[in-house]
């Protein structure tokens, strides 16, 4: 059915998808089932790489994620990283409710700890709806700054101005998709002293 759909439109569909991938976005986004990354960026096989895990995570040590990041820096070349969130992320609000939750305890230890890196600002906020949100947009600012704190997509970055990182947020409640407007180059200034893996020759 699915074949036959694609062929329906354009004859050519597989052996065009056959030639290869060129894609210039790196996604990646949330396991979630809600959370579909071409369906929600309108885009078609072929035109971006995807990497998913519970509440969109980048951990330097985790050999999954950093095969699938440096085959889109360097073999792939691509221009853009995005890192999508999604509010009512079951992976955020488990870091919000402390407990005991088996395997995924040290999984969601990286968000707790994105908790604990904000929970100044957290924890005035009284509405527990608006924390909640605010973890889920924090959650993917620094999961930005965990990407760019990767040795080869600075290396890519100091060559050739890209990849660039984007930090989005999908609302699952209206549809929309957010973009967090941040300015990666700003965040990236504020711990430069500390990650900053320029080669000095
Ligand atoms: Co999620």
């Amino acid at each position: 059915m699915w074949v036959s759909d694609k062929l329906s439109i354009d004859p050519e569909y597989f052996s065009k998808l056959s030639m290869g991938q060129h894609p210039e976005l790196l996604y990646i986004g949330c396991s979630d089932s809600r959370v579909t990354a071409e369906d929600l960026m309108g885009m078609k096989p072929g035109e971006v790489f995807i990497h998913r895990n519970v509440a969109n995570i980048v951990i330097p040590t985790d050999s999954n994620m950093n095969a699938v990041v440096q085959f889109a820096v360097e073999k792939l070349k691509i221009k853009y990283i995005i890192i999508c969130g999604h509010y009512e992320c079951g992976g955020v609000k488990a870091a919000l409710n402390p407990s005991d939750m088996g395997q995924l305890n040290s999984w969601l230890q990286t968000l707790r700890d994105v908790y604990r890196l904000h929970s100044d600002e957290l924890d005035q906020i009284k509405e527990e709806q608006k924390r909640f949100d605010r973890l889920v947009e924090l959650n993917v600012l620094e999961q930005c700054l965990n990407i760019i704190k990767i040795d080869h997509v600075q290396r890519a970055w100091y060559k050739t101005g890209f990849p660039q990182v984007y930090g989005w947020v999908f609302n699952v409640r209206n549809g929309e998709l957010i973009d967090l407007k941040l300015d990666m180059e700003k965040e990236f200034e504020k711990i430069r002293k500390i990650y900053d893996l320029k080669p000095t020759t």
